[in-house]
C-alpha cells in the first residue's frame, strides 16, 4: 500500500459503477417531502462529485442535464484515465474529471462555489482525517442552499459483515486474478460451521460472494470499510454548516410501507424521543443509506409541495420489468395500493401519462388518502414520474451519444453498469443477464423496450 493511499485500498481499480440514487430531478420531490426547497434541476446548476472512481455517474448525469457543469474529483489516477476516455469518446463539454486528493481540493479551492455535491461509497470507506478533509472541502465548496447526497454504508446491517470484514483482512492474499480465494473459502467454511447461528452475515455474504475480487477488495477489504450511524455522520458535517433533510429516495420518506404496524409505533415513539434515525435504520434492517443533506435550503410549505407534486407526469409502470428505477423498494413493501385503484390510474396515465393531480381526483376519497393513493402507486413502481418533455429533449441526443458507447461495449462483452435515461432525469440499470440479451436484440421483450423508450433510453 502506498503512501498517498492514507489508508484507502488503491492496489486495484474500483469497478465501473453506477449509481441510480444520484439524480437532482428525483432529489427535488425528496427535498419536498422533507419541506425543504432544491436548487433547480432544471436551472444551469453546478455539480460536484467526490471520489468519483470512474465518474460513469457524473457522466451520465452530463449527458442528462446538458445546461449544468459538472466536476468530479478522485485520487487515483486509473479511475480518471478511464473516465476521460468515455469522455472524449461521447465528445461532452460540460463535465471535468480531475485527479486529486479531497486534501489537495482544500488548496485548490472552488472557484465558483456548488448547488449541488455527491459523495457515494466514500465516507465509509475512507479513515477520519480523510472525513475531516471532506467536511473541508464541502464548507468551502458549497452555495447557500446547495444539496448534497452521501450514500454509505449502514451500521445497522453492516455490522454482521464484521466477522466476514476480519477474515478478508486476516487471511493471506495471493497472487493473480483472485488474491481473495482462499478468504472467499475461510467466510464459506465459517458460514458452513455457524448453520443458522449467524443469518445477517449469510445474507450480506450471499450478495457479496459472486463480485468479483477487485470490487470485494473496496468493499470488505478496505481498513476503514465500516458501516456507519447516520447520527456519526450528521454530527461532523454540522461543522460544515449542513443539516440532514431526509432520504434521498422517495420510497424511503414512506416508513408505514414498509413496517408492521407494531414497528411503525416503534417508530413513532423513537422519533419522539430523539432517536429517530437509529430506530429507523434498525427496524429497515439498512446496509446503505442515500441521504440528502442542505445547506441553509429555503422551507417549502405543505400546500407548495402539493401543488407540486400533483404538476409531475405520471406513466404506467411496472416495477417487475426491474429497470432500476425504483430503489429500495424491489420486494420489501408490507403494503401496496388496492389492486383496483391501481389499474384504474395505469389506464388514466397509459401513453403520454397523466398529471399525479388527476389521479388524485380520479379517487373517490378525501383529498389526503387520495394523495396517499397515488404517493404509493408512485414509489412502489406502478407508475413512474417523468421529466417534463423539454428537458427530455434537450438531453436526448447526449444521452444517445453515452448509451451508444455502452451498447458498443455491450457487444464487445464489456461491463455495462448502466445506461442513461433523460426521462428518468439520471441512470438506469439493468441487473438481469435475459435484460442485456434483449439490449442485444438476441431474444425479443417489445414491452421492455416500450418502456425504454418511455425513459429516453434509445439502444435500437
Ligand atoms: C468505493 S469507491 C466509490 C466510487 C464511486 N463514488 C461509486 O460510487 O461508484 C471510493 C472512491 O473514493 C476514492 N477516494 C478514496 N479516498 C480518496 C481521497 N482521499 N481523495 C480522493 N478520492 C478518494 C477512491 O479512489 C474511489 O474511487
Amino acid at each position: 500500500m502506498s503512501d498517498w493511499s492514507q489508508g484507502y485500498p488503491t492496489d486495484s481499480a474500483y469497478i465501473d459503477a453506477i449509481q441510480v440514487e444520484i439524480n437532482p430531478w428525483r432529489w427535488q420531490q425528496s427535498m419536498l417531502f422533507s419541506g425543504r426547497a432544491c436548487p433547480s434541476p432544471r436551472a444551469p446548476f453546478r455539480f460536484l462529485e467526490l471520489g468519483c472512481g470512474s465518474a460513469m455517474t457524473l457522466i451520465a448525469l452530463a449527458c442528462s442535464y446538458p445546461q449544468a457543469k459538472f466536476t468530479g474529483y478522485d485520487f487515483m489516477p486509473e479511475h480518471i484515465v478511464t473516465a476521460n476516455r468515455l469522455i472524449r469518446e461521447i465528445g461532452l463539454t460540460n463535465i471535468e474529471v480531475r485527479e486529486g486528493a479531497f486534501a489537495e481540493m482544500i488548496a485548490e479551492g472552488p472557484g465558483e462555489k456548488y448547488d449541488f455535491a455527491a459523495a457515494h461509497g466514500v465516507w465509509s470507506w475512507v479513515p477520519p482525517e480523510v472525513r475531516s478533509d471532506i467536511v473541508t472541502v464541502l464548507n468551502g465548496w458549497l452555495g447557500t442552499g446547495a444539496v448534497t447526497y452521501f450514500g454509505y454504508n449502514a451500521a445497522a446491517g453492516w455490522a454482521a459483515a464484521g466477522p466476514i470484514r476480519q477474515i478478508f483482512r486476516r487471511v493471506p492474499r495471493g497472487r493473480g486474478e483472485r488474491p481473495f480465494a482462499a478468504a472467499r473459502a475461510a467466510v464459506d467454511l465459517w458460514l458452513e460451521q455457524m448453520g443458522d447461528m449467524a443469518p445477517q452475515a449469510a445474507v450480506l455474504w450471499q450478495k457479496l460472494k459472486d463480485a468479483p475480487d477487485h470490487f470485494l477488495a473496496h468493499e470488505i477489504g478496505s481498513e476503514f470499510g465500516t458501516g456507519i450511524w447516520m447520527e456519526d455522520l450528521a454530527e461532523p458535517l454540522g461543522e460544515a454548516k449542513m443539516t440532514y433533510a431526509g432520504p434521498a429516495v422517495l420510497a424511503e420518506h414512506m416508513d408505514a410501507l414498509f413496517l408492521e404496524d407494531e414497528g411503525v409505533e416503534m417508530l413513532r415513539r423513537a422519533v419522539d424521543e430523539g432517536w429517530g434515525e437509529t430506530a429507523r435504520d434498525l427496524l429497515h434492517r439498512r446496509t446503505f443509506r442515500n441521504d440528502l443533506y442542505h445547506r441553509g435550503a429555503p422551507t417549502v410549505s405543505g400546500t407548495t409541495m402539493l401543488e407540486k407534486m400533483r404538476a409531475l407526469r405520471l406513466i404506467a409502470w411496472d416495477e417487475a420489468l426491474n429497470i432500476g428505477t425504483h430503489p429500495s423498494v424491489f420486494d420489501q413493501l408490507k403494503r401496496g395500493v388496492d389492486e383496483r385503484v391501481l389499474l384504474g390510474f395505469q389506464e388514466l396515465c397509459a401513453g403520454d401519462g397523466a398529471p399525479f393531480g388527476a389521479c388524485m381526483e380520479a379517487v373517490d376519497a378525501p383529498p389526503m388518502a387520495a394523495f396517499q393513493a397515488v404517493m404509493t402507486a408512485l414509489v412502489s413502481g406502478g407508475l413512474m414520474d417523468l421529466r417534463p418533455k423539454a428537458d427530455v429533449e434537450a438531453a436526448q441526443e447526449t444521452c444517445d451519444r453515452f448509451n451508444a458507447a455502452m451498447m458498443a461495449r455491450l457487444r464487445r462483452g464489456g461491463h455495462v453498469p448502466g445506461f442513461a435515461a433523460p426521462g428518468y432525469g439520471g441512470c438506469v440499470q439493468f441487473s438481469r443477464p435475459e435484460q442485456r440479451a434483449v439490449l442485444l436484440g438476441e431474444t425479443e421483450d417489445e414491452i421492455f423496450h416500450a418502456r425504454l423508450e418511455k425513459l429516453g433510453v434509445r439502444v435500437r
